[in-house]
């Protein structure tokens, strides 16, 4: 590792270590990082343009450590700041503080201006953050990855980091707020910097205006995601003390002025005050996200939004290094459900109680040397026979996606169907497929992966409050699945 041995502050440690959660987030890649189709950096090393294929190039950003002496080869104003040895002195505001502007140049063609007395964000640990919302807005929408958003960043900092970060990765726009006038002017200065003005609209806020702008400011309902990264300390003695603890100079550019690191009742308060606000908005807005600095925080959360019968959330961690780790939680009030990887990222057991419920089954594994046409099939048939809203077979993905207003493979339901019919009555239970869209109890996908060793049949949850309904499609389809897969053996 080209980095130093001193003891680096909490945010600088994370340039000193492993990325883990930028990976953990990933899909397949290949060994580089890039999947086929996905862009890469140019000849003369540019990043690629905003857009689904540029994922792969920036999923792998900080998978591996930043090698010093290469970024002081690059870029002849790092290597003004790098030790002879090729270490970086973590305890140097201005070192760190060229460190971020050297990553946002040469890995985002992004410029930035920042002054001495105001947070400079660490980029590995701002960028996990976009990548995971990234991930969370393609999985909650049936449409293609990649799509238009409007994003509202709360707290925005002199570096307007995230919106800078989202413009050049997606075609989103961002409205950024702040309370303090000096991270507005450096803010504005930093979009200008960049020709960003048409993309992200900058709000001076005060400390006691609502924190989503929504019906203040006539945005209307345009914004798709709001995304936070609160004050972390409830006093500034806390904050004082958590500098002197990491040997890092207090008040400078690593730790943050109070204005950006303190609030009354700390990130909990923050994130709480938040939470009251979504609850009168509800899905006016898709996701609220926040970033948290503690997982006591993030506990005391999610029994927040347990509180308040909301179901659909998710939750992450971002590893920076052995020490370092931040926390992410999102809720939405929408029916659309984020991904297994996405909605529950942290991996250790003893986290399983605050995870929200999984959305994914493997429902059969079958051996590699069998043939794969039969099984499609037969999920074709299975559910091609059901009376779903809607049902939609993708050959060359080998993937489906169904709608359904009801548990139409249940015995009840069949039965009522058939009484119904006798009686008839026009089934109440029979649907036209694919036209309405009011309704949907659960949304699903089955896809079937052929891998090196085997294929497996998995089923998704996408949409709907409901778990039971979920759970009933699992146990129906796995069923008919082993059922097929035995009467094949016999034949
Ligand atoms: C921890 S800093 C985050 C800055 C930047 N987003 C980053 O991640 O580096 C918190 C920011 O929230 C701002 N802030 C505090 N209270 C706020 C409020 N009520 N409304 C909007 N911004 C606020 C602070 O001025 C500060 O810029």
């Amino acid at each position: 590792m080209a980095g130093n041995k001193r003891k680096a502050p909490d945010d600088a440690a994370e340039m000193n270590s492993r990325h883990g959660a930028s990976t953990r987030l990933s899909q397949p890649a290949t060994d580089k990082g890039f999947t086929a189709g996905e862009s890469k950096p140019d000849r003369t090393g540019r990043p690629p343009s905003p857009g689904v294929s540029a994922d792969g190039y920036f999923r792998q950003l900080y998978a591996t450590e930043p090698d010093f002496r290469q970024l002081a080869r690059r870029d002849p104003q790092f290597a003004a700041v790098l030790q002879d040895n090729g270490q970086l002195d973590f305890s140097d505001p201005a070192a760190t503080m060229q460190l971020t502007k050297t990553l946002l140049h040469l890995d985002f063609g992004l410029k930035l201006d920042l002054p001495d007395d105001r947070l400079c964000p660490p980029v590995p640990n701002r960028h996990n953050y976009i990548l995971w919302l990234k991930e969370l807005m393609d999985s909650t929408s049936y449409e293609h990855p990649g799509r238009s958003l409007c994003g509202l960043d709360i707290g925005t900092g002199a570096s307007c980091i995230y919106p800078l970060l989202g413009v050049a990765q997606r075609p989103w726009r961002f409205i950024a707020t702040d309370i303090d006038a000096k991270n507005l002017s450096y803010a504005e200065r930093n979009i200008r910097l960049n020709g960003l003005q048409d993309r992200i609209r900058l709000l001076d806020r005060k400390p006691n205006d609502p924190l989503v702008p929504l019906d203040d400011v006539g945005i209307a309902s345009a914004v798709d995601f709001v995304m936070m990264n609160p004050p972390f300390y409830a006093s500034e003695e806390d904050m004082l003390s958590s500098a002197n603890k990491k040997a890092r100079p207090p008040m400078s550019a690593c730790s943050g002025a109070p204005v950006e690191m303190v609030c009354d009742g700390g990130e909990v308060a923050h994130v709480g005050r938040l939470l009251r606000e979504s609850l009168i908005l509800r899905d006016r807005i898709q996701w609220y996200t926040s970033m948290l600095g503690k997982l006591t925080s993030l506990e005391v959360l999610v029994e927040q939004l347990r509180d308040h019968a909301i179901d659909n959330y998710a939750v992450t961690e971002f590893v920076q290094g052995s020490k370092t780790r931040r926390w992410a939680l999102g809720w939405s009030f929408g029916p659309m459900r984020p991904a297994e990887h996405v909605a529950r990222g942290m991996k250790a057991s003893l986290w399983k109680k605050i995870l929200p419920p999984s959305v994914t089954a493997e429902l059969l594994v079958l051996p590699a040397d069998q043939s794969v046409g039969p099984i499609t099939s037969r999920v074709q048939d299975i559910m091609g026979a059901l009376e779903l809203m809607s049902w939609v077979w993708e050959p060359e993905a080998a993937k489906g996606v169904g709608r359904t207003r009801e548990n139409v493979w249940s015995r009840a339901w069949r039965r009522k169907k058939l009484r119904e019919q006798q009686e008839g009555t026009k089934s109440k239970a029979h649907y036209d497929t694919g036209s309405e869209s009011e309704g949907c109890r659960l949304g699903f996908e089955v896809r079937v992966v052929v891998g090196r060793s085997d294929t497996r049949v998995s089923l998704h949850w996408r949409e709907g409050h409901d778990a039971l309904i979920f759970e009933s499609l699992c146990g129906f389809l796995q069923r008919k699945l082993k059922e097929s897969v035995e009467s094949n053996k016999d034949d």
